[in-house]
């Protein structure tokens, strides 16, 4: 009999899998202790079948030499790329790359020098913050505004913040943690300023793919127009999409040459190859992943509407929508606490602390997860609420 839609989504979805006894990062944080962990992101659910079994048949070779690129794994993203976002990117444009956290330090490397400024709005997701520290560069910090419950850029801020040191923007489009989608029109002045400006855009993108609200789309920054393009490097990677972070696998876009030979000197001979079951796991998931993903968007979308509203009835608490990503950003100034986190440790759920994003007073909550588990952390949370 065929499985009607949500039978298939509970079937995919809804099974606990029990990652407590396993490396999980995750999990491991709270093993021994009843604390659901809903920090870091990445997702308790079981990955696409496809993808299990390309790996399989990949393992089962039994020879783990070198990798590279195979032609299909470069038709696989440029494909994907094309159907998704509309882009039409070339095969020479794509470097491969074990994560897109050293690619963020790759670039501020490449198209900062030392004490130079590497632009970023706030509250953001850690790795933007300390890249550029890491290669001496200088973080300049623009705070991202909220207007009745929503949060955007604001342009003034932008035009005080940066300075005529200042080289590069990292831009996180969808924007972990505050959930945003940007409009192409937001983008648009975003990267205008870095035009007038002669500032390169870094452009990460890894959340493009999960856009759970309805009525948005999700923009690449290359694609607002020729001249944006050429000073725009984008990251994109399969591995929040189709929950394959621990195996290393995604690429920058770099339509400009000259910016491309600048990352690859940049990166050469500090960052590893990518594995061979990333390429085959990346290569499965955009060729043959379609179908897991339409489904897990309608997943994560419930899951999205049962936290909003959860947490918006809560007194002393409160998020905006999330348009993109599986991460709730939650204002918990209201419970007059030193640490938020720890108070959400205390209740029995493990969150990011917003501190560490640039955020102090807020938390961060993954809700991509199956149901139950969800609303147990609710539920935990409206305890604690009450007894306190
Ligand atoms: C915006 C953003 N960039 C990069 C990453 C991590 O990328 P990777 O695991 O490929 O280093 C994350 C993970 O949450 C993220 O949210």
């Amino acid at each position: 009999m065929p499985m009607d839609d949500s039978t298939m989504r509970s079937a995919l979805f809804d099974t606990c899998l029990g990652r407590e006894d396993t490396d999980s990062l995750k999990w491991s944080r709270y093993r021994g202790r009843d604390v659901l962990p809903m920090w870091v992101a990445d997702m308790d659910f079981r990955c696409a079948e496809p993808i299990i079994e390309a790996m399989r048949r990949r393992v089962d070779h039994g020879v783990f030499g070198y990798a590279v690129a195979w032609p299909a794994d470069y038709e696989a993203v440029i494909d994907w790329v094309g159907q998704q976002h509309g882009w039409a990117i070339r095969r020479e444009w794509i470097l491969w790359l074990p994560g897109l956290v050293p690619a963020l330090n790759v670039a501020c490397r490449a198209f900062a020098g030392p004490g130079e400024g590497v632009l970023t709005f706030t509250p953001v997701y850690p790795p933007f913050l300390v890249a550029p520290t890491f290669s001496g560069r200088e973080v300049v910090k623009c705070p991202l505004r909220q207007e009745r419950g929503r949060w955007g850029f604001e342009p003034a801020a932008l035009a005080e913040a940066a300075t005529p040191q200042t080289r590069l923007l990292l831009l996180c489009s969808p924007h972990n943690p505050v959930g945003r989608v940007w409009t192409r029109q937001e983008l648009l002045e975003v990267a205008q300023f870095c035009v007038e400006r002669g500032i390169i855009l870094c452009s990460d993108e890894i959340h493009c793919d999960l856009v759970v609200e309805p009525t948005c789309r999700h923009t690449p920054t290359a694609t607002l127009s020729a001249e944006i393009a050429e000073r725009t490097v984008t990251l994109m990677s399969p591995a929040k999409t189709f929950n394959l972070p621990g195996l290393n696998c995604g690429f920058a876009i770099i339509p400009n040459e000259k910016l491309r030979q600048q990352f690859l000197q940049a990166m050469r001979g500090i960052l590893p190859h990518v594995n061979i079951l990333g390429y085959t796991a990346c290569r499965a998931a955009f060729t043959r992943g379609a179908a897991w993903h339409r489904e897990l968007i309608a997943y994560l979308r419930d899951n999205r509407d049962y936290v909003y509203q959860a947490v918006n009835a809560l007194p002393a608490l409160s998020m905006g929508p999330v348009e993109g990503t599986y991460l709730a950003w939650i204002d918990a100034r209201g419970l007059a606490v030193e640490q938020p986190a720890k108070w959400f440790e205390q209740a029995g759920v493990g969150v990011s602390d917003g501190k560490e994003f640039d955020g102090d007073g807020f938390v961060r909550l993954n809700f991509g997860c199956p149901r139950t588990l969800l609303e147990q952390a609710i539920e935990r949370i409206s305890n604690a609420m009450a007894t306190r």
